[in-house]
């Protein structure tokens, strides 16, 4: 007779679209920065659903609960009405940016795909170019694959027009490649599938400049690097400007789908009604969760936790004197490892799981932790343990 684990992943190979290259691992409960499997083996996990869970962890009592009486109370309702929950998160996320008006969606590429619509509706005049960075990831959909890298995009071409992709970090490159077409930059703040890479101040502060001088948006994709995670609650608030637009997704949903464009209020009436929507963006049940992770990042100050727990992360890091490492980069709780050439990143992310331990790596050989901002911190020691131990043993040998 099959384990339950057997029958799972056979109904899974025969079900599941093969998309993801999926391992042999059926979870079954998570909690807090804990997940465990079908055959009842322990994980830790820094990466927390690729981030969905980011904010509180796991099975967070506040936000099953919050979602246990929303469910009680209402589902979905559409949207020409509204509901409390969905103008409470608007307002949250407003509040802790900058004045202007949210539209709700369920993943980062469809909360991208607006900002893309936006911005050509916006310019108003057929400018359409969208300026996009090397190593960067806005999506999947057709739109936000146009802006990700070729190596995304193969066997899906032709994509969008006028989309013209720029090395991160150059503003001379940027300033040359704006023309009377372009419409908009899109950019991470920090990017997170590219390798944890952190930009100048100068170069922020640069497109910021360059956007207001041609009447460009300027987009800043924080699908990774917000809420709270890099130590302010969006990562843009490190470099001193502020975007026309933001979009959102993985932790903001609490660990349920929700993704939300928000909208400076100099554009926040460029998508009128009609142009654009989402049948269940914004549901209450959604949002429910959301506001209930939301709020746990003032009072348990999520901000300065991450920024703590992230030094603390790359002290035990940099002491550990591993020559797999080559250089630790990131801010807050997000943390990218650049091993060096001779130590395969997807060797040391197998190695730490059969060890019970979630981390993911990155393009170019980097391995990425991006924890719960709630994981205690005895968990996050233990696991960084597990890590160095994983490195040490990995560890390029001399010729
Ligand atoms: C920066 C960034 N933008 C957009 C996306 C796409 O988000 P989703 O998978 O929710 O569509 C991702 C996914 O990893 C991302 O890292």
């Amino acid at each position: 007779m099959k384990s339950i684990s057997e029958e799972i992943l056979s109904r899974s190979n025969t079900y599941l679209l093969n998309n993801y290259g999926r391992l042999d691992i059926c979870m079954v409960r998570g909690e807090g920065s804990y997940l465990w499997d079908s055959e009842g083996k322990q994980y830790i996990d820094l990466f927390v659903g690729f981030g969905a869970g980011g904010i509180a962890g796991h099975c967070a009592k506040e936000i099953v609960s919050a979602v246990q009486k929303q469910a009680e109370e209402l589902l979905s309702h559409g949207n020409l009405f509204t509901s409390m929950p969905q103008v409470e998160v608007a307002a949250e996320l407003v509040r802790n940016s900058f004045p202007g008006k949210v539209f709700f969606c369920h993943s980062g590429a469809e909360a991208n795909e607006a900002a893309l619509k936006l911005a050509r509706k916006a310019a108003g005049d057929g400018r359409y170019k969208i300026i996009s960075f090397e190593n960067s990831f806005h999506g999947r959909t057709m739109g936000s694959l146009s802006l990700t890298p070729a190596s995304f995009q193969l066997g899906f071409e032709p994509m969008l027009d006028g989309n013209v992709m720029l090395p991160y970090g150059d503003l001379e490159a940027l300033e040359a490649a704006i023309d009377s077409e372009t419409a908009a930059i899109i950019l991470e703040p920090i990017q997170g599938e590219g390798g944890i890479n952190v930009p100048s101040i100068g170069f922020m502060q640069g497109v910021r400049r360059l956007c207001d001088q041609h009447r460009l948006l300027m987009i800043c994709d924080e699908v990774w690097t917000a809420p709270a995670r890099t130590g302010r609650y969006f990562a843009y608030q490190h470099f001193n400007v502020t975007p026309d637009v933001l979009t959102l997704a993985k932790a903001v949903g609490g660990g349920l789908p929700l993704a939300a464009c928000l909208i400076s209020d100099t554009y926040a009436d460029v998508l009128d009604p009609g142009s654009h929507g989402c049948t269940l963006g914004g549901n209450p049940l959604c949002c429910a969760a959301a506001l209930a992770a939301l709020r746990r990042i003032e009072d348990n100050k999520l901000c300065e936790l991450a920024e703590e727990k992230g030094q603390r992360a790359l002290e035990i890091l940099r002491q550990s004197g591993s020559s797999s490492i080559a250089e630790i980069r990131g801010k807050g709780l997000m943390i990218g490892i650049k091993l060096h050439d001779a130590v395969p990143a997807s060797e040391v992310v197998d190695a730490c799981r059969e060890k019970g331990l979630i981390i993911c790596s990155a393009k170019n050989n980097v391995v990425r932790i991006a924890p719960a901002l709630r994981i205690r911190e005895d968990i996050l020691e233990s696991a960084l343990c597990t890590l160095i131990e994983v490195l040490k043993s990995h560890e390029p040998q001399p010729a």
